[in-house]
C-alpha cells in the first residue's frame, strides 16, 4: 500500500537536500550595493556623473597638484562653471555627509582614502567654531 504522508516527507526531505547547495548560498549573498545619497541642493556634479564615478580620485589629485604646485584654486567645467578646487570647501560643501556619500562605497570596496587625517568633513568644521 501506498503511505501518501511518507512518500510526500521522502519527497520533501529529497528536496531540501538536492536544493542544500543553494540554500546555502543565501547566507553569503554579496553584500547589497552601496546607495550613496546623493545632495539634494544640486543636480549636477563638478563633471557628468559617470566620470566622477569612475575618476573622482585622479580628479581630486589634479587639484591638490593645482592648488599646492601652482596655487591655482579655480577650476572650469565642462559647462563653463567654475568650482573652487578644494576637498572641503567644493566636494564637501555639496557631498556634505561623509558617512553617507563617501563612505558607503569606499566601505563596501574596502578602500579607506587617508584624505580625512589632515582635511575636515563639513561636520568637523562646524564642531571647531
Ligand atoms: C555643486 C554640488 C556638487 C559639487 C561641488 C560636487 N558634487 Fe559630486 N555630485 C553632485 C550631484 C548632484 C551628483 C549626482 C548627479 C546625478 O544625479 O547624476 C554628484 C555625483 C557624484 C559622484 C557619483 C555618485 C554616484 O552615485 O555614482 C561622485 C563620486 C562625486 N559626485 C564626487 C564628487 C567629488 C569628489 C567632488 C569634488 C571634486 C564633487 N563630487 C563635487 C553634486 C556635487
Ligand atoms: C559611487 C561610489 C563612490 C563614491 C560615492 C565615492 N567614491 Fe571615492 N572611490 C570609489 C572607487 C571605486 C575608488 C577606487 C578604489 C580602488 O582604486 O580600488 C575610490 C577611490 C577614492 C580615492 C583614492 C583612494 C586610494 O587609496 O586610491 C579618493 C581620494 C576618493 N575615492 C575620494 C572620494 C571622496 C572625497 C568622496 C566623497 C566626496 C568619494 N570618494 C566618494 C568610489 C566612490
Ligand atoms: C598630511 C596632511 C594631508 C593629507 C593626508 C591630505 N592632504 Fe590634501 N592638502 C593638505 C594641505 C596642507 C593642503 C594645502 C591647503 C591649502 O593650501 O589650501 C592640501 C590641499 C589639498 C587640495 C586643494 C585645497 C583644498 O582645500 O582641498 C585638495 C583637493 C586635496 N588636498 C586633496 C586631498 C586628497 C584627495 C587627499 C587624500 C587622497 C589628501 N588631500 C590628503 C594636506 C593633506
Amino acid at each position: 500500500m501506498y503511505n501518501a504522508g511518507k512518500i510526500i516527507t521522502g519527497l520533501v526531505i529529497f528536496v531540501v537536500i538536492f536544493t542544500l547547495p543553494l540554500w546555502w548560498q543565501v547566507g553569503k549573498a554579496a553584500p547589497p550595493a552601496p546607495k550613496p545619497e546623493l545632495p539634494k541642493t544640486a543636480k549636477v556634479c563638478v563633471e557628468d556623473t559617470a566620470y566622477m564615478r569612475t575618476s573622482h580620485m585622479q580628479l581630486l589629485n589634479d587639484w591638490r597638484n593645482a592648488v599646492v604646485r601652482d596655487q591655482d584654486r579655480v577650476y572650469v567645467g565642462k559647462d563653463g562653471k567654475k568650482y573652487s578646487m578644494s576637498l572641503t570647501n567644493d566636494c564637501m560643501a555639496c557631498h556634505n555627509d561623509k558617512k553617507k556619500f563617501c563612505d558607503q562605497c569606499h566601505n563596501y570596496l574596502a578602500v579607506a582614502p587617508y584624505c580625512w587625517d589632515c582635511h575636515l568633513t563639513p561636520e568637523q568644521v562646524k564642531e571647531s567654531k
